[in-house]
């Protein structure tokens, strides 16, 4: 396989530089693990989520969108089992103070060759301290125990004192759609099996090595549930196994970047699970997951809400607890895998080195760009922005040579140039210069209309 020109530091200078990614409160000096997206950013991370919704709701027979508050009753997370085990192992290097993850630290040291998933805490420690695992900061080898810290953040609600009440900002979407279940079951008059969907943010208080947009305090998530019946569950396992990977080829992936990765250790109640990993500048990572949960959520839903969950089959009456399926991916982790995948560095004729975002049209943030070949040709350039932009999102620019131009919107993705030159005050034609192969073709605009529709779908 051919060596990727992508690294981490060539991505994270892009972003910035281009106003797709830059580092939260950055005047501030920055804030650990968040990151705001830029106006370049923000359209391609819409549409990453549009194409999601478009694939798996919009075209899915019977599958239904939901935006559930981010707060919700505490019971929840009492009823998901987040309050009381939602942690990960951390240790603190006594030495230099700072805090890590014993996972973490055991996988970068063993480099593939065992699971920490699999094992216990003690068998954490006592795998770092036989293996000599140092503190990646200071290389001194001198731990505190494990110790096991909730990731859920906490906030209050309440204006006195008195009525405070612990609340959290939640952790996953998935359970925004657990519990309206039956609300969307009966406004809908959905018949088992269906799905739920919901695309939103999530918060967790994680230590993370710091590999960009990765693994963040705050990240969106896009994640649906399959409500189906115990017996069938297996098949649909399989189903969403197979769209999740035909999404991920459909937006342009190399299949050789990615594979599934069954998990070593499954959860108590789950019967199934596996994750799509992608092969990311840092290395192989996970980049979403499929489960099969069960009838685990609703379930413990029931219990906990005192509220029957139970699904009523119009036909036969009998009664159930449905089985889940969930898939889940993190909108931003897939921004990462995107960008990773769309990163080219070409080397042209003239031995110049073009640095090329190779997107789906479908995800670039403009799907053209205007540009006068001379600023007197600006009038007539705008004039043909105004009217375009209606149509889809269209750029423009009038700075600098046309060949730094070209370099501009090839940077930020964009897949058409349209030159307004001396022959389109005669003729009405443009040129329409491919961001992939630099070919030129000249329409007139109805023909860049039709030209730029035709290819910028999603389907
Ligand atoms: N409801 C199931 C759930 O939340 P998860 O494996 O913890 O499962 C699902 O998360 C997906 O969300 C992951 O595959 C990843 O794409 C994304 N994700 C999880 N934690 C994240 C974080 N801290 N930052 C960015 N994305 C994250």
């Amino acid at each position: 396989m051919a060596k990727r020109a992508v690294t981490m530091d060539k991505l994270v200078a892009l972003c910035k530089a281009r106003g797709i990614i830059f580092p939260g409160s950055e005047i501030y000096g920055g804030m650990g693990n968040t990151w705001d997206y830029g106006p370049v950013g923000v359209e391609i991370k819409n549409n990453i989520k549009r194409a999601w919704w478009k694939r798996f709701v919009q075209e899915s027979d019977n599958s239904f969108g939901v935006d559930a508050a981010i707060l919700m009753n505490s019971r929840v997370w009492e009823a998901s089992g987040h309050t009381a085990s939602f942690s990960d192992p951390k240790m603190d290097c006594k030495e230099c103070k700072s805090r890590h993850r014993a996972d973490n630290l055991i996988e970068a040291h063993a480099k593939g060759k065992v699971n920490p998933d699999t094992m216990t805490n003690e068998e954490m420690e006592a795998y770092i301290q036989e293996h000599h695992v140092c503190c990646p900061v200071c290389g001194k080898c001198n731990w505190t125990p494990i110790r096991t810290f909730n990731l859920m953040f906490e906030t209050s609600r309440g204006v006195t004192d008195e009525s405070q009440n612990k609340i959290y900002l939640r952790p996953e979407t998935a359970q925004g759609e657990f519990v309206n279940f039956l609300n969307v079951q009966r406004t809908m008059r959905a018949k088992v099996p269906f799905g739920i969907a919901q695309v939103g943010k999530a918060f967790r208080n994680e230590i993370t090595p710091g590999n960009f947009i990765f693994r963040t305090i705050e990240f969106e998530q896009m994640e649906h549930q399959w409500f189906c019946k115990e017996g069938t569950d297996q098949e649909f396992y399989a189903q969403f196994k197979e769209k999740a990977w035909q999404f991920l080829l459909d937006l342009g992936f190399n299949a050789e970047h990615l594979r599934f990765k069954d998990h070593d250790k499954l959860a108590h109640y789950a019967k199934a699970a596996c994750d799509i990993q992608y092969e990311f500048p840092m290395g192989w990572n996970e980049l979403n997951g499929i489960h099969n949960r069960t009838d685990y959520d609703l379930s413990r839903h029931q219990e906990y809400s005192g509220k029957t969950l139970t699904y009523i089959d119009p036909v036969t009456n009998e009664r159930y607890i449905p089985y889940v399926i969930e898939y889940s991916i993190g909108a931003d982790r897939l921004m990462l895998a995107v960008l990773s995948e769309a990163y080219d560095e070409e080397t042209l004729e003239n031995g110049e080195v073009r640095n090329v975002m190779r997107f789906h049209p479908a995800i670039a943030a403009f799907k053209a760009a205007v540009l006068p070949l001379q600023k007197n040709l600006a009038p007539q350039a705008k004039a043909l922005w105004e009217r375009l932009r209606k149509r889809f999102p269209v750029t423009y620019d009038e700075a600098g040579s046309i060949g730094k131009r070209y370099r501009r919107q090839d940077e930020i993705g964009t897949p058409f140039c349209l030159t307004v030159d001396f022959d389109t005050l005669e003729n009405g034609t443009v040129t329409v210069r491919g961001r992939d192969s630099m070919e030129q073709i000249r329409l007139d605009e109805a023909g860049v209309i039709a030209y730029i529709q035709e290819r910028i779908a999603f389907n």
